[in-house]
């Protein structure tokens, strides 16, 4: 579904944060980046969402050289992001707020309607609250409007990032159960998080990358059994 290869990129012309960075992600998959703050996982996948250009390497989507690709154009091949900050608009009601997520389809009302049909069925909090401003919303529900705004378009990969950064343990929970069905629906999920155990748990395969590198790579089975073991290192960062 989704090869980076050997990537480098940065925000300043002279100054890498990513350096050489390989990665893949396998249709229906769950991919899990973990690694301290500040290592380069949001970078990451910013980069593959053609917000950054990679100065070196190449980002392959479906056998499809997309190196270089406008955010945009991505969201019409099958691309969604879900960013670490909020992106929904605090004004807008809930509905309208997901509806701005299938701007692709505005010319097709029917595919918009039908779309949110389909996701109001798999995020009944949402279905509830549909006329309330997104302002309203529990940190929790706000995680699930991202989640849900980003499957509008019906994704073939979702790009996600800290999706259970600051919520309560019974969102958290939530959130990554809403994820997995994601996944058993077909979708390849690239997941970023610095919940190390939850990340284990959710995903198949895990990159853990540290100053803009693959540190170590491997089945979720291998993580699991070095999960103490990682836990201490990147408490004491190194
Ligand atoms: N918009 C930006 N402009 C310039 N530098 C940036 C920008 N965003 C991030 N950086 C720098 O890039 C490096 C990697 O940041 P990034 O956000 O990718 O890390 P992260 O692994 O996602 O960290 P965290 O776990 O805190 O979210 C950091 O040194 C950061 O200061
Ligand atoms: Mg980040």
């Amino acid at each position: 579904m989704l090869t980076v290869s050997s990537i480098t990129a940065g925000y300043y012309e002279d100054i890498d944060i990513l350096n050489d960075v390989s990665l893949k992600v396998d249709k229906g998959k769950v991919v899990g980046i973990i690694g301290p703050n500040g290592a380069g996982k949001s970078t990451l996948l910013k980069t593959i969402f053609g917000y950054l250009k990679p100065r070196k390497g190449k980002i392959i989507f479906m056998d499809k050289d997309i190196t270089g690709f406008k955010p945009y154009e991505l969201k019409r091949m099958g691309i969604s992001y879900v960013p670490q900050d909020f992106s929904v608009f605090p004004q807008l009601t809930v509905e309208e707020n997901l509806k701005l997520g299938a701007w692709i389809f505005k010319d097709e009302k029917d595919k918009i309607y039908e779309k949110l049909d389909a996701i109001y069925q798999q995020f009944p909090n949402l279905a509830k609250k549909r006329n309330k401003k997104a302002v309203w919303l529990s940190g929790g529900e706000l995680r699930m409007l991202e989640i849900a705004k980003a499957a509008m378009t019906d994704p073939k990969l979702m790009l996600i990032d800290e999706p259970s950064a600051g919520l309560a343990p019974k969102f958290v929970e939530e959130v990554y159960e809403r994820i997995k069905q994601h996944s058993f629906e077909g979708i390849s999920i690239l997941l970023v998080d610095q919940n190390i155990v939850k990340a284990v748990e959710i995903s198949e395969y895990l990159y853990m990358i540290e100053i803009g590198r693959v540190k170590v790579e491997g089945p979720k089975e291998f993580f699991e059994k070095k999960l103490e073991e990682i836990i201490k290192s990147s408490l004491v960062g190194k």
